[in-house]
């Protein structure tokens, strides 16, 4: 096992009912800004019941925030933070929501004689300051509500790209699971398609002889591939969407990449394929990823013959067959989900030349656990992909 840090702050209010919690969260001389997206959490009454548990304090509402959150809306929010003295956030809504909301807390804070554009071209490096923030989700996936990453597109240039700081990372997090139940089917897919692809970014790399970290990669895994199908014939079954929300909080929270070695190939090349083509996140990854597999299998051998046993129960056969099988039931799990997995089922032209030049322009040549999957590796896996 390698050495590692793991420092996770963010207090997780989890169950059904937690959103009555909320006042409690918030200091109450608080000026609010209240984030959400296009309209989800207004016709649920999700919104109206925050207002009504936070009457009395400050509050200001920002919404329209879309998914794969853009740098042109986002800096409406970023002015209205700055004129309003805003000094806590309250994103409401999915990934998309939090992350903007992250963008949010770290641009008012920014140096105002840099464009916050630079947050994204710097990584976060520069972060010094954040408006403190706080998350309902109502879309388990992204992790989100309990890291430091945020993903933001910026439209007029066609670039989607990431940032990390601790400053952002959300002080509280209320996690009900009945409000999932409102998600469309594309949605919870999208959903267990991507936690369950963010555990493999941390699992299927080379052995380090971390068995917690393994375990638990598994036991996600697994509670994924049970509860997903049953949560899109049964929206409504509470016990269902605990666990998949649950799964997906872990799933990117640090604690299962604490101390093993980390890939994130599958999600450089997929947030290319969303700024070109505007393909979902996950559709994205369920594209890149069975392709990416079987250029690696070599790489990641040990860890292919692993999850083939583990997760899929795959026990005989050569190691070539094995990690087929494993590769071919990941690829029918995210079919069974309603998410296709082949480029050429969303666009008629991938367009490979541009995803490239793209990823060379955001230094994404040297990807995976070795650094070696170079653009040459790039192009070989977005044509097997198509
Ligand atoms: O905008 P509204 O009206 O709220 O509708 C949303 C949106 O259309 C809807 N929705 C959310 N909760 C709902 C609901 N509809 C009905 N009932 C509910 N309870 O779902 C649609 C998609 O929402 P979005 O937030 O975009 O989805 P998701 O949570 O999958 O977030 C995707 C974004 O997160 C980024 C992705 O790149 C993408 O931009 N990621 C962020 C990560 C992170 N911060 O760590 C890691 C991920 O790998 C990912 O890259
Ligand atoms: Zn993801």
């Amino acid at each position: 096992m390698n050495n590692f840090i793991l420092h996770t702050p963010t207090k997780v209010l989890f169950g059904k009912g937690q959103v009555a919690q909320l006042r409690g969260q918030i200091p109450a001389d608080a000026r609010i800004l209240v984030t959400y997206g296009g309209g989800s959490v207004v016709r649920s009454g999700l919104l109206e019941q925050i207002r009504s548990e936070l009457a009395g304090l400050t509050l200001f509402e920002f919404g329209g925030i879309e998914p794969n959150p853009t740098y042109e809306t986002l800096m409406g929010a970023v002015e209205l933070a700055r004129a309003e003295k805003i000094d806590f956030l309250l994103a409401v809504g999915g990934g998309s929501v939090l992350d903007g909301t992250k963008f949010i807390a770290a641009a008012a804070h920014y140096d105002p004689a840099k464009d916050p554009w630079h947050i994204l071209e710097t990584v976060g490096g520069e972060v010094a300051s954040a408006i403190p923030l706080g998350s309902v989700l109502t879309l388990p996936a992204t992790g989100s509500e309990m890291n430091m990453g945020a993903v933001i597109t910026r439209k007029s240039t066609g670039d989607k790209q990431h940032f990390f700081s601790p400053l952002v990372m959300p002080r509280f997090a209320v996690l009900d699971p009945v409000l999932t139940y409102t998600l469309p089917a594309r949605q919870v897919a999208n959903g267990v398609v991507d936690a369950f692809i963010h555990t493999l970014e941390q699992y299927l790399t080379y052995p380090v002889n971390a068995k917690v970290q393994d375990r638990f990669a598994e036991g996600l895994l697994l509670t994924l591939a049970e509860e997903g199908p049953k949560a899109l014939v049964e929206p409504e079954n509470y016990d269902v969407r605990a666990n998949i929300m649950w799964s997906a909080t872990l799933a990117l929270n640090g604690l299962i990449g604490a101390g093993v070695p980390q890939d994130w190939a599958t999600h450089m090349l997929g947030h290319e394929i969303t700024a070109l083509h505007g393909l979902d996140h996950a559709q994205t990854l369920a594209v890149v990823l069975p392709a990416l597999l079987d250029a690696k299998r070599e790489q990641k051998r040990a860890k292919l013959l692993q999850y083939a046993e583990r997760v899929w129960d795959l026990r005989s056969g050569s190691e070539a067959e094995l990690i087929d099988g494993a590769i071919k039931a990941t690829r029918d799990f995210f079919e069974r989900m309603g998410i296709k997995t082949r480029l050429r089922d969303y666009v008629a032209d991938a367009n490979i030349d541009t995803l490239l030049a793209k990823l060379e322009e955001h230094g994404m040549t040297a990807l995976g656990e070795h650094g070696d999957i170079d653009l040459v590796q790039s192009r070989h896996i977005y044509e097997a992909a198509w």
